[in-house]
């Protein structure tokens, strides 16, 4: 069953309490939570209290998403302030293995991103200890870039590697995924597909949900 995580980095954040519970209500699966600290990307968006916040209203699984320098430093608030799923960058954790390791002693699911040039092959040791891999099919830092095709060949690596080595294995992809190309990106190999501007486009949340849907 594939999977949609909206990304909030979209909504309209005068009333994200109310995109919130549309997400709920139209058949989000996740809700893609998308935090930035400037130093590992180019943009500062929104952090542990808006989390908070937004945990107070909604049971669907929180996918948080870290584009943070170190990220080890702030997995314990985000697991207080409500996270299901913990992504981290590769290329911002040293010692992602321990990393890993770290998220998962708190009970929850433990991801690892890759930018896109950054090669599957890297994290291949790490398959099998993985929750999600997270395909950066955009240079992280901000929302409604345009898909890098070159993205859907690491798609289908990892979807080579999750065959041998974890069969339950999330494949997420996020950045420049809409109506045109999700049936691609599903068809490589992905089961959890982020997409921000094509899920809150024109404010039509329950349409644009059924559009990609309808899709695959
Ligand atoms: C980019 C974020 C994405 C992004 C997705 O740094 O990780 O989640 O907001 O937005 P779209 O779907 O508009 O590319
Ligand atoms: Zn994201």
């Amino acid at each position: 069953m594939v999977k949609i995580a909206p990304s909030i980095l979209s909504a309209d954040f005068s009333k994200l309490g109310e995109d919130i519970k549309s997400l709920e209500k139209y058949g989000a699966d996740f809700i893609h939570i998308d935090v930035m600290d400037g130093m590992f990307v180019p943009n500062i968006s929104f952090g542990i209290p808006i989390m908070k916040g937004i945990r107070k209203i909604t049971n669907l699984t929180f996918d948080v998403h870290l584009m943070i320098e170190e990220p080890a430093r702030y997995v314990e608030d985000f697991v207080k302030a409500g996270a299901d799923i913990i992504t981290v960058h590769y290329e911002a954790d040293r010692h992602i293995d321990r990393t890993i390791n770290y998220i998962k002693g708190f009970g929850v699911k433990a991801a690892v991103a890759l930018n896109p040039a950054t090669p599957v092959e890297s994290i291949k040791h790490l398959i099998p200890n993985l929750d999600m891999v997270l395909i950066m099919s955009v240079n992280p830092g901000f929302g409604g870039q345009k898909y890098i095709n070159y993205c859907s060949e690491k798609i289908k690596e990892v979807k080579e590697l999750s065959n041998k080595y974890n069969k339950n294995l999330m494949i997420q992809v996020d950045g420049g995924i809409g109506k045109g190309n999700i049936k691609e990106v599903v068809d490589c190999g992905a089961n959890v597909i982020v997409a921000g501007s094509a899920v809150f486009k024109d404010g039509k949340i329950e349409e644009n949900i059924k559009d990609l849907k309808g899709e695959f």
